[in-house]
């Protein structure tokens, strides 16, 4: 659909007026859905922790090859020029990549898994394969690179199944007004399991014996087990259990999540929106993967290739050159601490992942994405001229550099970092929901995998490798580039909607209407919700928040029109 005159918005939400929800009522819906963010712990420590691993002495002795002169095409961090064990690109991008090659299976098993045993049991199942995973790793004896390698296959697995199981069982349990949070704190979680790498590696690196490798890879078994002793005590998805023919079950799980009991008219009309919805999606099919590809008025096959494609743009940012190959890559260029580097533009990670959260809600998705691209495009492409140009024998301009890569991070913590996952949660409809979402994250492991691979062929000098070094940035440049032009033309606004309103929303405009829509959309809106930050009532618009006294005008007013 062209642009230009954006017509009427006649999406409405549905069922009955209710009270505004005070914020401390939806206490449990948050709380739930931010433990289950610890998941994101799991995913950020494994990616984050092989870097620190594969330069760490003791596995270069234990899995590498002895070479008595330098050799360049070896290994970036023999420089300067010395004797010593190292691993070749060959066997530094299967270890590294490999952890993707099982997460992209897994994220495609976590469609059955949280369809069939439900979001939570999937999860555990995850943490079983995870632990299993780890356990190799940790008592692989020396030059067994096969058993490593499967040892990373299978906690690549059990990542897969967790980073697309999480994202859909926070956007299905979070209240509406606070879920872009909520699921950003996913991310949150992923940038600390990220950092806890950093710092762990950092500690254990100067050790002389197997544990400098070891103890970083055994401590995930610590976060598998916090995660999978809490995951009995959440609720099941509400979604779920109505998808599964199951609504008192639902009706318990919402009540639960919204601090009140079954008959509460908060969880029959939310209850009955759910089922109306799912009523309707199934008379587009019945949820299989076929229909995630069907080109129907509600627009199942764009959702799905704004999903994947958001995903594969979101590693298209290059971001995983900074955190799989930063440190290695840093020590190259003369940085004289590379992991301090590390821990650095961990942290950077980290705190601007906050800000993140809160634009989420405030900004809205759309404009974010947008503006999050250009600014990583700024950054990149003065890093890329910078590095091409300046020696390396010129410390301010290294410092300049790494300072350039901090901001580059920031712009990627606090705006495609989250809202990958955020607009993947929130943008399918409930049947075909898992499905979907499972291509979407299998999409982001496979281009995690495949820049994971190619990437030190791409850096590396030497024989059948490019050799472009600091060069590669200027790539980086350009795709950041294309994810503004993809999010500018592809991502519908969907802040502050419930799931089944971002159905309404999708079958109705385009991309670029979405903004007023979604406006139009929650100004409409007869319930009313209260402010996420100071509990007060508001009506939930994106420009504007109404004052109190406005809403208690407008709840007499609907209190008058209801006798
Ligand atoms: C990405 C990961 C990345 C991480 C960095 C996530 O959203 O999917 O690939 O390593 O952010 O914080």
């Amino acid at each position: 659909m062209p642009g230009g005159a954006v017509p009427a918005f006649t999406g409405t939400s549905s069922g009955p007026v209710i009270k505004p929800k005070s914020a401390r009522e939806t206490v449990p819906a948050i709380a739930v859905a931010a433990f289950a963010a610890f998941g994101g712990i799991l995913f950020g420590y494994d990616t984050g922790t092989i870097s620190g691993v594969i330069a760490a002495d003791e596995f270069r002795k234990d899995f590498g090859t002895y070479y008595p002169y330098n050799r360049p095409d070896n290994d970036l961090t023999i420089n300067p020029p010395k004797a010593g064990y190292a691993l070749d690109t060959a066997t530094k991008s299967l270890f590294v990549s490999i952890l993707s090659a099982g997460t992209f299976f897994g994220a495609l098993a976590g469609a059955p898994l949280a369809d069939i045993l439900g979001r939570r049991w999937g999860l555990q199942v995850a943490m079983v394969v995870f632990c299993l995973g780890v356990a190799l790793q940790v008592g692989t004896a020396p030059h067994q690179d096969a058993l490593f390698v499967v040892g990373r296959v299978f906690a690549g697995l059990g990542v897969g199944i967790v980073s697309s199981i999480v994202p859909m069982y926070q956007s299905e349990t979070a209240p509406r007004w606070i879920r872009g949070a909520v699921v950003s704190g996913y991310q949150w979680a992923i940038t600390i399991g990220l950092l806890i790498a950093a710092i762990v590696n950092n500690s254990t690196n100067g050790r002389s014996d197997t544990g400098s490798y070891r103890i970083p890879i055994a401590v995930q078994f610590a976060f598998a087990i916090i995660m999978s002793v809490g995951l009995f005590f959440l609720p099941e998805s509400p979604r779920w259990y109505v998808k599964k023919g199951k609504p008192e079950m639902a009706a318990k799980s919402l009540a639960f999540l919204n601090s009140t009991d079954v008959d509460d008219p908060v969880v029959r009309s939310e209850l009955a929106d759910i089922q109306t919805n799912l009523d309707t999606e199934l008379t587009y099919g019945t949820g299989s993967y076929r229909d995630c590809f069907r080109n129907n008025d509600r627009k199942y096959l764009y959702r799905t290739l704004t999903g994947t494609w958001l995903q594969a743009w979101q590693q298209l940012t290059g971001i995983n050159f900074i955190f799989y190959y930063g440190t290695t890559f840093f020590q190259s260029t003369g940085q004289s601490d590379p992991f301090v580097f590390t821990v650095i533009s961990n942290v950077v990670n980290v705190v601007t992942t906050v800000p993140g959260m809160f634009m989420m809600e405030r900004v809205g998705r759309r404009k974010l994405l947008i503006w999050g691209a250009l600014w990583m495009f700024l950054c990149e492409l003065i890093v890329a001229i910078l590095g091409t140009t300046a020696s390396t024998g010129n410390h301010g301009a290294q410092k300049a550099l790494v300072a350039l890569v901090c901001l580059y991070v920031a712009g990627f913590a606090s705006t495609w970092g989250p809202a990958a996952w955020v607009v993947c949660g929130e943008i399918f409809p409930l049947a075909i929901r898992a499905k979907a979402l499972s291509l979407c994250t299998a999409s982001n492991w496979l281009w995690n995998f495949g820049i994971g691979y190619a990437t030190p062929y791409l850096v590396d000098t030497g024989a059948g490798k490019a050799g472009l070094q600091t060069k590669v940035f200027f790539i980086w440049a350009g795709t950041c580039f294309c994810c503004a032009i993809f999010a500018y033309f592809c991502i519908v606004e969907t802040a502050g909607l419930s799931l089944e309103e971002v159905d309404e929303l999708y079958s109705q405009v385009t991309p670029r209407q979405s903004g007023r829509a979604n406006r139009e959309l929650r100004a409409n809106r007869s319930d009313l919700e209260t402010n996420a930050f100071t509990g007060a009532p508001v009506l939930m618009k994106e420009d504007e928040e109404v004052s109190a006294d406005y809403v208690k005008e407008d709840m007499v007013k609907t209190a008058q029109a209801d006798a």
